[in-house]
């Protein structure tokens, strides 16, 4: 009998593939026996893959191109790629929401009972039940006939959001996950969500800029007193991928050493801050 964390005869499309936790992701897939990986992103992984679509995911062009591209059956797909608000909010809508749902919606029907669709969004999305009247409006326009007016929702919104769009992007993709997954799951394709805090990853510079280093380094010191390893973020994304989670669906789940655990029971240190 197959272990039920093996990859063996599974093919899987990992996107952001090329560096931080999706090249982990690669290196994981492999000790796991992969059968197929598809790498989608702007430049070329150097871990262990298959395929290679070099991608602009905030393109909805290049992704419908890559949609088309893919061979079925696709057994797991890793919606991992993710920009800072370093990027235009334009760029953050699309990479993050509007790439992530086409490639989740686009790929449904090529994949196979007991499939699952993965995705990496953050620790900065867990405030979603403050937009969530928001969220849904944005959820219920239908992405099958284009981007724009997503797009459009997005650009009369931004203001009363209240934050910048990184965060509202996670935010969505918590949401999604749970809204979709039940519909995705009648077909036999589990979907579920890791929200790490901050990640070892050339990433985090980006976020040291667009917030600041003193919240960097107390959620940090918060988390029990070290970042996330890209390592932890793939393990955790591969158990979420693979037959071993196979009941698991439309879950989002921290990966934080407990600090959300920690903010629910008032034990955080708040003094460091601000
Ligand atoms: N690093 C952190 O502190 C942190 C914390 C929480 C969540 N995350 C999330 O983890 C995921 C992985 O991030 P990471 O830290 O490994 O980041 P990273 O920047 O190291 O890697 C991201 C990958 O996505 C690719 N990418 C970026 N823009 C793209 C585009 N337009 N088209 C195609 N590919 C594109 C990059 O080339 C890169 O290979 C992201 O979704 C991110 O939001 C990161």
């Amino acid at each position: 009998m197959t272990h039920p964390f093996s990859y063996q005869g599974r093919r899987v499309v990992v996107t952001g593939a090329a560096r931080g936790v999706g090249a982990e992701l690669l290196d994981v897939l492999a000790d796991l026996d992969v059968a197929h990986v598809t790498a989608i992103d702007l430049n070329p992984p150097s871990g262990p893959h298959d395929a290679f679509l070099a991608t602009n995911l905030s393109d909805e062009v290049a992704v419908r191109d890559a949609l088309a591209r893919i061979d079925s059956p696709v057994h797991a797909l890793f919606n991992n790629a993710g920009v800072a608000d370093t990027q235009t909010p334009n760029t953050v809508l699309a990479v993050n929401y509007l790439a992530l749902r086409t490639l989740s919606e686009g790929l449904l029907d090529r994949m196979p009972e007991g499939s699952a669709i993965v995705n990496t969004a953050s620790l900065a999305g867990n405030l979603w039940r403050k937009r969530v009247k928001q969220i849904n409006e944005l959820l219920d326009i239908d992405l099958t006939a284009g981007w724009s007016e997503s797009r459009q929702w997005f650009e009369t919104n931004a203001e009363s959001l209240g934050q910048g769009p990184y965060n509202f992007t996670k935010e969505i993709v918590e949401v999604y996950t749970m809204r979709s997954s039940r519909p995705a799951m009648r077909r036999g394709v589990r979907t579920n969500t890791v929200c790490p805090g901050p990640i070892d990853t050339p990433l985090l510079p980006e976020f040291r800029q667009t917030t600041s280093d003193q919240i960097v380094d107390w959620n940090i010191r918060e988390m029990n007193g070290r970042a996330v390893s890209p390592r932890e973020v793939a393990a955790t994304l591969a158990f979420f991928g693979s037959p071993a989670a196979a009941y698991i669906n439309g879950v989002n789940i921290d990966i934080d050493g407990g600090f959300s655990a920690a903010a629910a029971t008032g034990q955080l240190d708040l003094s460091g801050r601000s």
